[in-house]
């Protein structure tokens, strides 16, 4: 399994996902502005990805303000310019903001008490989510994979894999442990225009794997679903509401509506990071809108009138009652998703505190 970024101390080198399949490069980031440009031409991407490497991000802000020979509360001010980047390279995936917070509540705790080693502190603190995600990761396949019955084939949407991860993946760590279990003969993966992150990466991701999977355009979703005996969807999350509304790659609303009139379960495996637990419903959740050229242009070539308009919305929600089960490191959430969100969200309180 190829590793989506590696953190060298100083450096942040990310593997260069626009460039796959044909092209397997890295991108060296020696300070943030570089892993910003990243995110936001998604050379890095996937909800928990982005989060991890704008949270080493920070740590390479802060680095450079420490270098410039700033402390105390000029050191914040600083770092405050550069959360606000980070957070706004991507609006969709609540991971990213949720580890941004994470890093700059610790340099505000090490500042305040004037920590001589905040640096390592706030290294170390990068590092843990990096390594959380892995085995948080492993630890949803396996919850994911008690749900499937033996030779099971599934659809996926987008990529939701080792890629979009640190590693192992969400929905495609439930693939992965599926495979291993004897749940999955085949998955079949949605192209997911325009980016075609399940053509260039879901493919080639479990290609590499030798886990056996067939590409389909998106608009054969619904009648691959009817032909191919389709046991499961199983799809990852860039956001989730209190109320269980998903955010996630666009197109994967239908793929649920069209699971739910053929009554296929419809799984969505996240990490509880990706739960916003001050969102009360999906609606608020901002969506991002991207450049109409992602639609005209294919591959360099113009596919459409030139100046034609274009709607391109990179994600849409799901609403909860679509959704039979939300896959998470603590188990399998279902309805009344309410109460249950609320219960993983006075856990995670928990576990702060202990
Ligand atoms: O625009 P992308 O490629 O970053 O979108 C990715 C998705 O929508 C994934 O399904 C989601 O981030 C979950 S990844 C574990």
């Amino acid at each position: 399994m190829i590793k989506t970024m590696d953190w060298r101390g100083n450096v942040l080198v990310l593997l260069d996902q626009t460039k796959l399949p044909d092209i397997i490069d890295f991108i060296a980031c020696y300070d943030y502005r570089r892993v910003a440009q990243a995110i936001r031409s998604m050379e890095v991407r996937g909800a928990p990805a982005i989060g991890v490497a704008a949270a080493f991000a920070m740590v390479l802000g802060y680095k450079e303000i420490r270098m410039h020979g700033l402390s105390g509360t000029d050191v914040l001010k600083e770092l405050e310019v550069f959360k606000r980047e980070l957070i706004a390279t991507r609006p969709t995936a609540v991971n990213l903001a949720w580890a941004v917070n994470r890093i700059w509540d610790m340099a505000v705790k090490a500042n305040i008490n004037r920590t001589i080693d905040s640096v390592d502190i706030l290294e170390s603190a990068a590092v843990k989510i990096y390594d959380d995600n892995i085995s948080n990761n492993v630890k949803i396949g396996h919850f994911g994979s008690e749900l499937l019955s033996a030779n099971s084939t599934v659809l996926t949407h987008c990529n939701a894999g080792a890629l979009a991860t640190c590693g192992w993946g969400t929905a495609l760590g439930v693939v992965r442990q599926g495979y291993a279990d004897g749940k999955i003969k085949m998955v079949y993966a949605d192209e997911t225009r325009p980016l075609l992150q399940g053509a260039r990466l879901t493919a080639w991701e479990l290609e590499q794997d030798n886990i056996p999977v067939t590409l389909i355009t998106d608009n054969m979703a619904a009648w691959t679903m009817k032909t191919k005996k389709i046991k499961a969807v199983i799809v990852g999350a860039d956001r989730i509401a209190l109320n269980g509304d998903v955010a996630n790659k666009i197109g994967t609303y239908g793929v649920a509506l069209a699971a739910k009139a053929l009554n296929i379960p419809f799984y969505v495996a996240a990490p509880s990071t990706t739960f916003d637990f001050k969102m009360s419903t999906g609606i608020s959740i901002p969506i991002e809108e991207r450049n109409g050229d992602e639609v005209r242009i294919f591959r360099g070539k113009t596919t459409a009138p030139e100046n034609i308009q274009v709607f391109n919305p990179g994600f849409d929600i799901t609403p909860h009652d679509l959704i039979t089960g939300i896959i998470t490191e603590y188990g399998v959430l279902i309805e009344p998703y309410e109460d249950m969100i609320r219960q993983l969200a006075r856990k995670l309180r928990r576990n702060i505190n202990d």
